[in-house]
């Protein structure tokens, strides 16, 4: 964990990392980044300045969560349902996916991280498409830190995928054992992913809005009231502090 040479000393983030276990940081945290625009409205400003000024948190989440020493982190930027937002707000967070990536590639590169984009990224526009394969492409040999944007995703639609490939695949291979658990994980997304130890949610909504659903079967779920713009490292150690604290039974009893 080499964050906490990048943490100010005295401050609220060098104390709560003194109160982290660097051996039990959430191998998988996934984030459903939510309250962008009420962050905008609260401020009378579009809704797309909300999307623009989540762009710091996105760098700032990265950069901490890398450094603490995080597996994967799965972002969830674009579901197949926020189609049905106005054209002008879908196509500024096309714009703005664009234009993060070509900005922060360099950045994503020189920390080491690989990045894959789950979902339907097919049925997205064609520049967008070429820019996440050339991202995926330019990070593929990175043995750091794996993140996982989630765009044009949803968990039902995942599924739908899985189980199409799955059968195609079984088909073909004229199989005939019995699917079980193992064999649809590696037909996900997610395939090789472990499933999310920490599951956080800004902006206060308790749902799951289609995110992961088979993985996050026994993730532990966070909800902050604190919407997506203003969410920071300080806020990562907060959910991470409070997941230590958490008593993961998988359905068994306490541990004495
Ligand atoms: C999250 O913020 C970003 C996306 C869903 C793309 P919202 O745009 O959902 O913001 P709220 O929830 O309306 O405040
Ligand atoms: C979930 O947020 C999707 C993303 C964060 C990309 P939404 O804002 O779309 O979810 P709902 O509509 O409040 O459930
Ligand atoms: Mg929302």
């Amino acid at each position: 964990m080499d964050l906490a040479g990048f943490v100010e000393p005295g401050s609220q983030e060098a104390g709560l990392l003194k109160l982290i276990d660097a051996n039990r940081v959430p191998k998988h945290i996934a984030i459903i980044m939510d309250g962008n625009g009420r962050w905008a409205g609260m401020r009378k400003l579009p809704r797309v300045a909300g999307h623009r000024a989540g762009i710091e948190s996105v760098r700032d989440i990265i950069e901490s969560a890398a450094r603490l020493g995080v597996d994967v982190l799965t972002l969830y930027a674009f579901s197949i349902e926020n189609w049905k937002r106005p054209k002008r707000e879908v196509n500024t967070l096309m714009t703005l996916l664009k234009e993060y990536i070509q900005r922060e590639l360099n950045n994503v590169k020189k920390n080491n991280i690989r990045f894959q984009a789950i979902g339907r990224i097919q049925e997205l526009e064609k520049s967008v498409y070429r820019e996440l394969q050339h991202a995926t492409d330019e990070t593929k040999e990175n043995t750091g830190m794996l993140l996982n944007v989630a765009l044009n995703y949803s968990g039902r639609a995942e599924l739908v995928d899985t189980f199409n490939r799955m059968f195609l695949e079984l088909k073909q291979n004229g199989h005939r054992t019995p699917i079980d658990e193992d064999v649809i994980s590696r037909f996900l997304y997610t395939s090789g992913i472990p499933d999310p130890d920490l599951l956080i949610r800004t902006s206060g909504e308790m749902r799951i809005s289609n995110f992961l659903l088979w993985q996050i079967a026994y993730s532990e779920i966070y909800i902050t009231s604190t919407f997506w713009p203003d969410f920071r490292r300080r806020h990562l150690l907060e959910a991470i502090l409070e997941y230590q604290q958490r008593d993961r039974r998988y359905g068994a009893i306490k541990k004495q």
